[in-house]
């Protein structure tokens, strides 16, 4: 697949960059405004939303190739955190880093997050499609790591396609700190939030055009221990600041977003703010009018 994606858009990716602005560190995360903080209930967008009529696409449409699904979908569900996976081999020999954009929290009792990787199990385990769901497999445990801007390339860099057994610890310059409670991975001592993972489950998905052909796994796993670095989080230990957090996303092709900018909205009350059911009929009433 990988020959087909043509992943780096850019021939000549050095020179490109060179042309863009440089990293603004000056940019520091801020709070403004929402759109329109008159908005009010029924008011829908702010009409900026184009006329511009929709394309309908098959996944499966004939001689539309799998890669264009995987290529549309990292682009159009954005922007997607990412987890950064320490394991190790069941021996303890080898040690792997890498990054897994198909990761989010599902739920926090238990805490349990989810990560897809693109591969089944006997290509991650026979073919080393994938190390880390080898090591995954193995050993039922990992790290997941967020990454921060201040080691964001390492981070990238750790998704090179290495044999099993050379370590992208090494390739990535990257701390190791071996001091998890339930589980025997380091966790990354440049990451501000780490959290120490076994799998619950693991369960593959054949592809639709050839079942037997195992194209993906995905992994619950649950959470059971967090490390957040002191000065990122408040007294109550209940929240991680943004501002020095600085979490890395991914979007589309090889493009990653930083945040920067957030607003708050309160979460409306059926009855408080919208006016419970006389209010609800009130502005139905006054949109047929
Ligand atoms: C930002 C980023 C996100 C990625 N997300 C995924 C993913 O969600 N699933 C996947 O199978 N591969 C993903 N990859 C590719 C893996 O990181 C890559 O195949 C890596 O070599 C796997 O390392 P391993 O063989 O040590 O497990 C991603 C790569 C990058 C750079």
């Amino acid at each position: 697949m990988s020959d087909q994606i043509k992943r780096n858009p850019h021939p000549d990716f050095k020179k490109v960059e060179a042309s863009r602005p440089a990293w603004d560190d000056a940019s520091r995360f801020r709070f403004t405004r929402t759109v329109d903080p008159d908005w009010a209930f029924g008011h829908g967008s702010d009409g900026s939303s184009s006329s511009s009529k929709h394309i309908a696409i098959d996944p499966y449409a004939p001689g539309r190739p799998d890669v264009f699904n995987y290529k549309l979908l990292i682009s159009g569900i954005v922007p997607r955190p990412i987890a950064f996976l320490s394991t190790r081999s069941a021996d303890g020999s080898s040690t792997n880093l890498a990054p897994f954009s198909y990761f989010n929290v599902m739920s926090h009792d238990p805490p349990l997050f989810v990560v897809g990787f693109a591969s089944g199990i006997d290509a991650a385990v026979a073919k080393g499609a994938k190390d880390t769901l080898r090591n995954l497999v193995e050993t039922r445990e990992a790290v997941v790591n967020i990454i921060s801007e201040s080691f964001l390339e390492a981070a990238n860099a750790t998704s090179i396609d290495a044999p099993y057994g050379v370590s992208e610890w090494d390739v990535a310059g990257l701390t190791p700190v071996r001091d998890c409670e339930t589980v025997r991975c380091a966790r990354v001592a440049e990451a501000v939030f780490s959290v120490e993972v076994k799998v619950d489950e693991l369960k593959e998905h054949g592809s639709k055009r050839d079942p037997s052909n195992k194209t993906s796994t995905i992994a619950i796993l649950e959470g059971t221990r967090f490390w957040v670095r002191e000065d990122a989080l408040n007294e109550e230990k209940n929240l991680i600041d943004p501002a020095i957090l600085r979490p890395i996303s991914r979007l589309g092709g090889i493009s990653y977003a930083r945040t920067t900018e957030a607003l708050e909205l309160p979460r409306p009350k059926f009855e408080d703010h919208l006016g419970g059911h006389e209010g609800f009929e009130k502005l139905k009433n006054s949109k047929r009018s």
